[in-house]
């Protein structure tokens, strides 16, 4: 028994099946605890398809199987039944021409569309004076494609340039999500998200957007996330500072100046005095300064990412030899 190609519901369907199925549908009887359990082999189904949604624990005695589309045991919702005695198969408004029912109650969908996922029921009746059934209940999951970020640009200028991060792929009936450093994406003015959320634009980037994002694909049932790609937003130097800030210094102490600028690369490090190349780096240091080593101290920073360049100048004044104030007050 293939699949069959020929239109639903009449096909098939003898007299005697016919009030068989009616007789189901006017005699309820309390069902009894679902027992029977259903798998889908592949646990989760893609476009164009198949899948087998196989039963287990079948009860014994079994006269007919019955497959809803949905958990509601209604004509409308009704798929395809089996029916032992006749061998016979029978079709219901929900049957879309890709089902097949086996005599052991699998059933088998063919080029699975997404309307296909969702809940399903097989309804079991068992023989006896009066009919019983079993019922279970199951839910199939689409596989959502893993998404990816795409972009031209993950190393963009703070200030400079706008970020498009695209999440791919383009799929119709998805939501898209956005994650940021682990977060669901801030809603901020300046964070646009045309479309279905698939772009996400960043204008005048700034180093706070630096951090890893993630895209999230969902469906009605669940989601699906990209690896997390890092945007690297370069920037600076900023305006360097020079630690200590102190100007006034004594001959025979030790000049030790540090100087800082926040930037992305880390900034290369200059320092010149009154014009004249020091040392490169970010700290200098000068055992027992004396009177000659007052000037006009220069820290330049450089990114060579971004080609900014900033300096900062500190004017430093040695004065003759400091005498400890004991000493002095001794003479
Ligand atoms: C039911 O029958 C189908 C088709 O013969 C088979 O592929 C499937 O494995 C069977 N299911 C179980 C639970 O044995
Ligand atoms: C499934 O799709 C294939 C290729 O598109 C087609 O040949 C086949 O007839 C389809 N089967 C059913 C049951 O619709
Ligand atoms: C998206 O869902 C609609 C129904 O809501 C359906 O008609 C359409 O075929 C679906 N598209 C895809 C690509 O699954
Ligand atoms: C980007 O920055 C420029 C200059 O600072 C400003 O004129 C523009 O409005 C900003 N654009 C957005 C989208 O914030
Ligand atoms: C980055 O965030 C910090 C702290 O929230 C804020 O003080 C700073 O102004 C922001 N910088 C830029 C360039 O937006
Ligand atoms: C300068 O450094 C030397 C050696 O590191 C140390 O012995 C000396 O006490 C320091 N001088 C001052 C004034 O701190
Ligand atoms: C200061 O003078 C000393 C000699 O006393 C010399 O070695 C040193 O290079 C001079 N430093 C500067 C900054 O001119």
């Amino acid at each position: 028994m293939g699949p069959h190609s020929a239109p639903p519901y009449t096909l098939h369907i003898t007299w005697k099946e016919l009030l068989f199925t009616a007789s189901l549908l006017i005699f309820w009887n309390p069902p009894t605890a679902a027992q029977v359990m259903i798998e889908a082999q592949p646990t989760k189904v893609s476009e164009a398809k198949n899948v087998l949604l196989l039963v287990h624990n079948l009860p014994q005695n079994v006269a007919a199987y019955l497959w809803y589309k949905g958990q509601i045991m209604d004509v409308h919702h009704y798929i395809t039944g089996y029916v032992m005695e006749t061998e016979g198969i029978m079709f219901g408004p929900a049957y879309s021409g890709r089902e097949t029912v086996y005599s052991n109650g699998s059933l088998l969908i063919q080029n699975v569309t997404w309307k296909d996922t969702g809940s399903y029921t097989i309804q079991i009746i068992k023989r006896g004076d009066k009919p019983k059934e079993v019922i279970g209940h199951f839910t199939l999951y689409s596989e959502l494609p893993k998404p990816y970020i795409t972009s031209k640009n993950f190393n963009p200028m703070e200030n400079k340039n706008v970020v498009a991060l695209t999440c791919e792929p383009k799929t119709q009936n998805y939501t898209y999500m956005w994650w940021v450093n682990g977060q669901s994406l801030p809603v901020s003015p300046r964070l646009k998200q045309p479309g279905e959320n698939r772009i996400l634009i960043l204008a005048n980037v700034t180093r706070n957007d630096t951090g890893p994002y993630e895209c999230e694909i969902r469906d009605r049932f669940g989601g699906m996330r990209s690896d997390p790609v890092t945007l690297n937003v370069l920037y600076g130097p900023d305006l360097p500072s020079i630690f200590p800030s102190l100007t006034d210094y004594h001959s025979g102490q030790n000049l030790s100046l540090l100087c800082f600028a926040d930037s992305n690369p880390p900034a290369e490090y200059t320092w010149t005095i009154n014009g004249k190349f020091l040392q490169s780096g970010p700290r200098i240091y000068i055992p027992q300064i004396t009177t000659n080593h007052s000037g006009l101290y220069c820290c330049s920073v450089r990114n060579s990412a971004t080609g900014s360049e900033r300096s900062t100048f500190n004017m430093i004044r040695v004065s003759g030899k400091w005498i400890p104030a004991s000493l002095a007050i001794g003479f």
